[in-house]
């Protein structure tokens, strides 16, 4: 919903982002499997990806984007008193990725947690930090998307093993002062009839992994992709549009437009649909593939930090992911 009038206004203060350093590059995949950089520059638009170590896990990459971000709003560890993290690859399913995080960072004030929503959960985080912000409970959130998702992919299966990549996204997010940014409008959805369109089937409860079935890659991501492809189109477009009409704004007044990072086919085809200029859309996914809950993070971050937009701005962010879920938010940066 738009902000109502008796709500603090909340404004992003830094933003912040961590690669790991390995690049594995369309050729290296074609040692893998059968496949080829043609395909798979032309299907997706990616051209290579980041691999972190054996032992950089979430919480590194998160802890790495979120003291990038801390240092662009001139805050420490101390001064957080919520961090949220939004990943499908946690170090470990209890505790919380948040929690070494907060360790990391010093952050011993701050509650931490995560949550679970896939691609578009750095949306679904940002929403519930405003919330927290501006009912007047908590002054300074740090959020991050960050994903290890090298973790969670099937290496022998050409059909996923060639979309995704690791990496780290973060945001500070603050009171709004009269005069500075705000976050406008928000909006987000979900489809629980579609769970098995995208998803890592084993390693929980509904098929734990046990020593019978430890081959059978069962905790590794399956996507039908065609299908997925349409509905994020579909989904994606409608809540810019919603997000960008709440705010009682145009496409024309949108100075950017910072998608989910899954498919270049894909962003093009929201990016006609929402007849705005293809120049105000910004994409990094040739360099990280999709990073699930990390892309539009660590695109956010590097959006920013090259100009693509100024103080004053009107900027849309747009994710969808497995879930099905999706998100949108309109932003006066
Ligand atoms: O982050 C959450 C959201 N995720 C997304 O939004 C992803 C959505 N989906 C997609 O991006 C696309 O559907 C894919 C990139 C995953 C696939 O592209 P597509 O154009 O839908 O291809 P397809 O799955 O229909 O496959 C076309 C052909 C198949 O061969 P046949 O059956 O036509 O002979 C595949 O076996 O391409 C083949 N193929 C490949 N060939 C070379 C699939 N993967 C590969 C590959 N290299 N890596």
């Amino acid at each position: 919903m738009s902000q109502s009038s008796s709500e603090i206004p909340v404004k992003i203060a830094g933003t912040g982002s961590y690669v790991p350093e390995t690049i594995m590059t369309n050729a290296d995949l074609e040692k893998l499997v059968d496949t080829n950089d043609e395909w798979i520059v032309s299907r997706t638009g990616i051209k290579e990806r980041r691999i972190a170590a054996k032992d950089e896990f979430t919480s590194h990459l998160a802890t790495k984007a979120a003291q990038n971000a801390l240092k662009q709003a001139k805050l420490s560890g101390s001064d957080i008193e919520l961090i949220i993290v939004a990943t499908i690859t946690p170090d470990t399913l209890t505790p919380a990725t948040a929690c070494y995080v907060q360790h990391n960072l010093g952050a011993t004030g701050a509650v931490a947690f995560d949550i679970s929503a896939a691609c578009s959960g750095f949306l679904y985080a940002l929403k519930l930090a405003k919330r927290m912000i501006s009912d007047g409970a908590y002054k300074n959130a740090l959020i991050i998307g960050a994903e290890k998702l090298s973790s969670f992919v099937n290496w022998e299966d050409r059909n996923t093993c060639v979309l995704f990549g690791d990496g780290a996204g973060a945001a500070i997010l603050t009171k709004s002062e009269e005069g500075e940014g705000a976050i406008l409008s928000t909006e987000m959805g979900t489809d629980g009839a579609q769970t098995s369109i995208l998803n890592i089937p084993g390693g929980g409860t509904a098929c734990p992994t046990t020593s019978a079935n430890v081959g059978e890659n069962l905790a590794a991501l399956t996507m039908q992709g065609r299908e997925v492809f349409k509905q994020a189109v579909t989904a994606m477009r409608n809540a810019s549009e919603t997000v960008i009409a709440r705010a009682g704004l145009t496409t024309e007044d949108i100075a950017c437009v910072i998608p989910h990072q899954a498919n270049l086919r894909i962003i093009d085809a929201i990016v006609n649909r929402l007849d705005i200029s293809r120049e105000k859309v910004f994409v990094n996914l040739d360099k990280y593939g999709n990073t699930s809950a990390a892309a539009v993070a660590i695109a956010l971050d590097e959006a920013h930090r090259s100009g693509a937009f100024k103080q004053g701005d009107h900027i849309v962010l747009v994710v969808f992911g497995a879930g099905l879920t999706w998100a949108a938010t309109a932003i006066r940066w």
